[in-house]
């Protein structure tokens, strides 16, 4: 039985198999310390750790799929296990669908919210009142730029990404003085399987925006993190992208984002299982060219 006394601090990186939160956790290696890598894919796991370890850190795997149920017991066992505690928590695991919400699976949309939000969640209300005990550590926690603003053809992505940034703010405030960091990463895209798994890729939204590296955004999280930063947007675009969206009305700023996010050829929003362009597409085309065509 290990006592409280030899307990370790570890950072631990949700989603630390590939994109960000691997990157992130190259960087953490650096400082030689413990390094926990939580996700499903076992290859990823293993290619993270072993970056880890080069990078100097000791590295730690637990294979676990996060919306499964109980993530928050079988991490604090995995932990104790080997004598460690959770200092850092950097979530980083994430995904987004591009559809419009009425064609997109349902049970794939409320995923968005199992892992984005109620896991995220989860995990940071379990780790912190220890961190705030130990007056030490805090969490990281990844937002988006689509954070700023809602997101039509994306919708409970960048919902998701605006509960991040808001939870993560009103803790980062909640904390001051208590030795214990919030932080929220906002970037725009980034080069990572993400763009590719969420269909991202194909709007003209995350196409007009410049990818940063995964590496690129790490460098700048871990800093800002470790100089107590409460928000960090990495990037010259992804930051005039946050200010616009915050500085534009509603009403503006919807139209623009949905023009930008919406593929000619998704299905139409109005079900009728027909291509937006063939269908409401067509409409919109008509009415913006006058009354004198006659509308389906
Ligand atoms: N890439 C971008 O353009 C971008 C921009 C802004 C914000 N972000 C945000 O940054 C975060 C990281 O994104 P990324 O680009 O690094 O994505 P990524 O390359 O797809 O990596 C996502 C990570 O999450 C893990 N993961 C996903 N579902 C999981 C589950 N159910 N249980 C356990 N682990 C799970 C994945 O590992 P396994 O598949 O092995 O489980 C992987 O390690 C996300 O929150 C994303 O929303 C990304």
């Amino acid at each position: 039985m290990i006592s409280h006394r030899e307990f370790r601090p570890a950072v631990v990186v949700i989603g630390g198999s590939g994109g960000i939160g691997r990157a992130i956790a190259s960087v953490a290696a650096r400082e030689r310390g413990a390094i926990v890598l939580v996700a499903r894919s076992p290859e990823g796991l293993a290619a993270a750790a072993a970056e880890v370890r080069e990078g100097g850190g000791e590295a730690f795997t637990l294979e676990l799929d996060l919306v499964a149920g109980d993530a928050p017991t079988r991490l604090e066992d995995f932990l104790s296990a080997h004598g460690l505690i959770c200092d850092v928590l950097v979530n980083s695991a994430g995904y987004g669908l591009r559809g419009a919400a009425t064609a997109l699976p349902i049970d794939g949309q409320l995923g968005i919210i199992d892992l984005n939000i109620h896991s995220l969640t989860e995990l940071t209300l379990h780790f912190l009142p220890g961190m705030v005990a130990r007056r030490r550590g805090g969490v990281l926690n990844l937002s988006s730029v689509a954070g700023f603003v809602p997101g039509p053809y994306m919708a409970l992505y960048f919902a998701s990404k605006g509960f991040v940034r808001f939870f993560s703010e009103a803790l980062h405030q909640e904390l001051r003085r208590t030795g214990v960091t919030v932080t929220c990463v906002a970037p725009g895209p980034v080069s990572t399987e993400f763009l590719e798994r969420s269909g991202a890729y194909q709007t003209v939204l995350f196409n007009i925006l410049p990818k940063l590296d995964p590496e690129a955004v790490a460098e700048r999280a871990w800093r800002g993190f470790k100089s107590g930063r409460r928000l960090i947007v990495p990037g010259i675009s992804a930051k005039l992208a946050a200010l616009v969206a915050t500085l534009l009305p509603s009403a503006a700023i919807l139209p623009l984002i949905g023009r930008l996010q919406r593929g000619g050829n998704d299905p139409c929003p109005c079900g009728s299982g027909r291509k937006f362009k063939k269908c409401c597409g067509t409409r919109q085309i008509q009415l913006r060219r006058g009354p004198r065509r006659t509308i389906p």
